[in-house]
This record gives structure tokens, sequence and C-alpha cells, in this order.
């Protein structure tokens, strides 16, 4: 379907064009090359990182995080359910298991009161997301995590520049993952990383990547015997998709910088003419990216319906994971997380993207006044 004004839409220019045909033109190296690594050392420096390490999608990337922490069968492993369901699916991956907590309502992160309830003798590591763009309470979730003596991995699949204070999302757990498909902040069409300051995580997270191959040098071009030390998988970036990430990733303060003014007009012009909705906001030193703009309302499927017939696009992140077919039904899943399940009747994700224009922010709030002065 074509759409007036989509979700989103990607911010590339011409830079992103040269480097990948630059790649391609190469004639060679399109799988493993030098961008990756290049790539790599711009990421965990942008983040404030010792290692990073990127992958073909943030599920393998996720994936890969657990087997590098050693999370296993017996294991409990804390998550959202308001998240996209690859965070949940990740501790099955490992064969852990999943146990959900509720969110808080602030940042739409985990609850940390309700961590330290689901915490049992079984738990190995949490797993909290950094919902549309804003860090979750994150500092309350590393001390909860101290004093348990669990394993933090941050799902910071939306929030890259996201920060508290000073401090970058991916700078607070053990290891860190990025995702950068397409709606992402920055993307490479699909593709992931893990960020670490532990340099045994990130010299696992490169033999699981590539077939548990210990690989001295480019094992395309050379003659070298590398041997095969534990059981690894093919979760590799291609040298051609690394080349977007570096463009990509050079623009990404531009990016968020539109992102926020375009954020800022779009909360000023609902404020002003709509009073049932709650605009986002962040707590105090927290520096929202905006990957998404999640309003809350009342009649919210009427409101998504009218906006889609103005041909606007609107969506529902997240529906709860532990209400999908999967996890109630072939799991066997019965937990009650009330914040989630409200919340999740509420919430609705508007158009937001760098390129939005004011016009487009006009359209869609004249739209929603038009819905709401029927309904009122
Ligand atoms: C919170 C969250 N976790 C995990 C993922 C999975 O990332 P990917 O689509 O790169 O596999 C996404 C992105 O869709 C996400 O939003």
């Amino acid at each position: 379907m074509t759409w007036k004004i989509p979700l989103f839409k990607i911010y590339w220019d011409e830079e992103d064009v040269k480097r990948v045909s630059d790649a391609i033109k190469a004639g060679m190296n399109w799988a493993v090359g030098p961008n990756i690594e290049k790539f790599e050392k711009m990421i965990a420096e942008y983040i404030g990182a010792k290692y990073c390490a990127v992958f073909n999608s943030g599920t393998s990337a996720l994936h890969a995080a657990l087997l590098a922490h050693e999370i296993k069968q017996g294991d409990e492993v804390i998550v959202p359910s308001f998240t996209f369901i690859a965070t949940a699916n990740a501790p099955l991956f490992v064969g852990a298991k999943p146990v959900f907590a509720d969110i808080e309502e602030e940042t739409y992160g985990l609850d940390s009161e309700d961590v330290k309830e689901k915490i049992t003798e079984k738990t190995k590591a949490i797993i909290p997301i950094h919902y549309g763009g804003c860090p979750c309470k994150i500092t309350e979730l590393r001390e909860i995590a101290d004093d348990h003596n669990l394993i933090l991995i941050e799902d910071a699949a939306e929030s890259l520049g996201a920060r508290v204070g000073d401090k970058k999302v991916g700078t607070f757990g053990d290891s860190t993952m990025l995702s950068f498909c397409q709606n992402k902040i920055i993307t490479t069409g699909d593709g992931g990383a893990i960020i670490t300051d532990s340099r045994e995580i990130y010299e696992k997270l490169k033999l699981i990547r590539s077939h548990g191959r210990l690989e001295t040098s480019d094992y395309f071009s050379s003659t070298e015997y590398m041997d095969y030390i534990t059981l690894g998988y093919n979760f590799r970036m291609s040298n051609i998709v690394a080349a977007l990430g570096i463009a990509q990733l050079k623009k990404i303060d531009k990016i968020i910088e539109m992102r926020r003014k375009n954020t800022k007009y779009l909360t000023e012009r609902l404020k002003q003419e709509i009073k049932e909705i709650i605009t986002p906001n962040s707590p105090k030193d927290y520096y929202h990216v905006y990957q998404m703009y999640t309003i809350r309302v009342d009649n919210r499927d009427k409101l998504m319906k009218h906006l889609a017939d103005s041909g606007i696009m609107t969506k529902v992140y997240f529906s709860p994971v532990h209400l999908t077919h999967f996890y109630k039904n072939e799991l066997g899943y019965a937990c009650k997380l009330p914040v989630t399940e409200e919340t999740s009747n509420q919430v609705l994700t508007l158009p937001m993207y760098p390129t939005l224009t004011n016009e487009e922010i006009d359209y869609i709030v004249e739209e929603m006044k038009k819905f709401f002065e029927v309904i009122r």
C-alpha cells in the first residue's frame, strides 16, 4: 500500500550510494573486507565502548550475545513483553526461559520493582529494551543486576544515540545489541551489532558469527589453515552492507537532530490542539532520539482507521508478546502484566522521520483534530 504519509522514510544521500558502489566495484571482498572493521571501530567510538562486532541482523546479534554469555537450558532471562518478539525469543534460541516482567509508564521500559519480583535462583540475565529511542530506567536495572550477580544485556535496537546524562545507551550493559533494520535511527537495510567492554565476549562473538572459525586473517584471501574451535553460525554482515553503515553513521547526529526538531513541532501542535492524547515524554536528563513517536489515546483503533483512511500510516508498537499465539498457545504462557496490557491497548505510533515536513505534520494534526471533533 502506498501511503500519503508513511510511518517512516529512510534518510539517505549520495555518500551512501558511492560507498556501496565502491565496495561493489572492488570486484572482490564482497563478504569479508575492510569496511567491517572500520564500521565496528566507528560504532564503538561513537558509543564510548571498547569493542563492537557487527552481524547480519539485530536478532542474530542478540542470539550470539546470549551464546557468548553462556546463557543456556535451565536459565531464566527476564525480558519485557512490551517489545518486538525477538527480545523474548532470544533466550529460547539458546534453550533458556524468557520470564516476562511488567513495564513502567514513564519510559515504557522494564519496571525495576517487577523485575526484582521475577528474580529466582535460576535467573541468569535481564534484557531490557530502550523503547522507541528513549532510554529505560537503566541505572536502576544495572544496580539490580549487580546486586543479584546477573548479566545485563541492553536491547538498544531502537535507541542508538540516546543517552542518560552524558552516558550513551550501550555503556550500561555487559553487552548491548543494536539493529540497523530499515526503520531504525541509521540503517543498512538489515544488520545489527553487539557492543561490549569485554575482550573475552568480543572474541567469542567473532567465533560464533563465522562458523566457530579461528580467523587469523581474511579467510577468503588466505591459504592458511584455519581451525574450527566451537559451534558457529553464519551471522556475518557483508562488506557491502558495512560500507552503507559507515556512510549512515557519519550522518547520525544530523539524523537525530532532524528527528528531534520534527518531534518538537509535532508535540507543540498536538498539545495545543488535542487534549485527548498523551504526547511522548522522557525523564529529566534523558536524551530521547525518537526512533518512534508514540502517543497514548483512548479510541485508539478508531483513530488509527480514520488516519489510514486519510493516507496516514500509524502502527501499534507493541502488542504484548505474552499474548501472541506462540507464547500463549504453543508455549502456554498465562502471566498477567497489567501495565503492559493497558499500555498496549492505548499506544499508537505516528509517522516520524528526518525528512517529515511541517506541512505533513500539519496534515496529521488536522486529520486528528477532525477525528476528535466528531467523537467529542
Ligand atoms: C526492541 C527490538 N528488539 C529487537 C529487534 C530485532 O532487530 P532486527 O530486526 O535487526 O533483527 C528490533 C527490531 O525490529 C526491536 O525493535
